[in-house]
């Protein structure tokens, strides 16, 4: 006999994991970039007695930070470089509206960062340990020179690090982001960020990241960004840049504040470092 037994059709649950968009969760829980406007100025301001004009922000992602800068200020011009089309399709989209004609001040350039031709720029921002992918002593030196030669007489190169023994090592963290909007106004539902770091090879600083996202309804996006790092220390950064031929190397990093139990988010220039067991900080490298 020939019996056909009936499926159920199978509902797919709407949640809010399925509802996000990772993209605007990674803006509201990774990038500040008001608070990168305002550091980077007053640095380069510091060094060279005169105002950012030029930007090349390398590992752009969606670009935030290209469109903050000219949304802040009218004379600057910024490109964006980034070899995902979709990630730089959704900033264009997302962002372009919200800055009107100053759009016409961000170019954006699907390529590699080590080949993209740009014109020379007075700053070069390579953010979110973006460079760690290259893990071989002289790619990193190699993408240093071409930063280098992508800068004018003015230029300064500006990158982050993290170090400190807790960032040699496995690692787990959770920060609830419940305060956040997009950059066109709108509010992001809160939601838990989850920083993984995993199998950390102390050996050759090899370190696996993730990146999940977590929802008041249980809901999950396990792995919405995945990093393949080498974790190089400041001293390997430094003489990287300084063999590539930047004149100085300088570390702004910022101090402990006792009566708020937390970071003072005062970044200054250091010589010496010893407040903390993980920390992330500012390489700048002057021309
Ligand atoms: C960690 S995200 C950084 C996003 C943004 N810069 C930030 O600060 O949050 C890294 C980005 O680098 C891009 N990327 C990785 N290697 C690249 C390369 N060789 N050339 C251009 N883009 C690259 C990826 O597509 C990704 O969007």
């Amino acid at each position: 006999m020939n019996q056909k037994r009936g499926k159920r059709k199978k509902k797919s649950k709407s949640t809010l994991a399925k509802a996000a968009d990772k993209h605007v969760l990674y803006e509201a829980s990774v990038q500040s970039a008001e608070a990168y406007i305002e550091l980077l100025n007053k640095i380069y301001k510091g060094i060279r007695k005169k105002k950012l004009r030029t930007i090349r922000e390398d590992f752009c992602g969606t670009a935030r930070l290209c469109y903050e800068w000219v949304k802040a200020d009218k004379k600057i011009e910024t490109w964006g470089v980034d070899f995902d089309s979709e990630v730089l399709e959704w900033g264009k989209t997302n962002h372009a509206p919200v800055v009107g004609d100053a759009a016409e001040r961000v170019h954006l350039l699907c390529e590699d960062v080590r080949t993209a031709q740009t014109p020379e720029v007075d700053a070069l921002i390579a953010f979110n340990f973006s460079y760690y992918i290259f893990k071989q002593r002289d790619e990193l030196l190699s993408y240093f020179r071409t930063t280098l030669n992508n800068l004018n007489d003015r230029g300064v190169l500006f990158m982050d690090l993290m170090a400190g023994p807790k960032s040699y090592d496995d690692d787990y963290e959770e920060r609830e982001i419940d305060d956040e909007v997009t950059f066109d106004g709108n509010e992001v539902p809160p939601f838990t960020y989850v920083w993984e770091q995993d199998k950390f090879n102390q050996l050759t600083h090899d370190m696996k990241c993730y990146i999940h996202f977590e929802f008041e309804d249980g809901s999950k996006l396990k792995k919405a960004f995945s990093y393949d790092w080498r974790i190089w220390t400041p001293m390997e950064i430094r003489d990287l840049l300084l063999e590539a031929g930047y004149s100085e190397v300088d570390f702004y990093l910022q101090g402990w504040d006792d009566e708020e139990d937390d970071t003072d988010d005062n970044f200054v220039k250091r010589i010496e470092y010893n407040e903390l067991d993980a920390w992330f900080g500012y390489v700048v490298g002057i021309k």
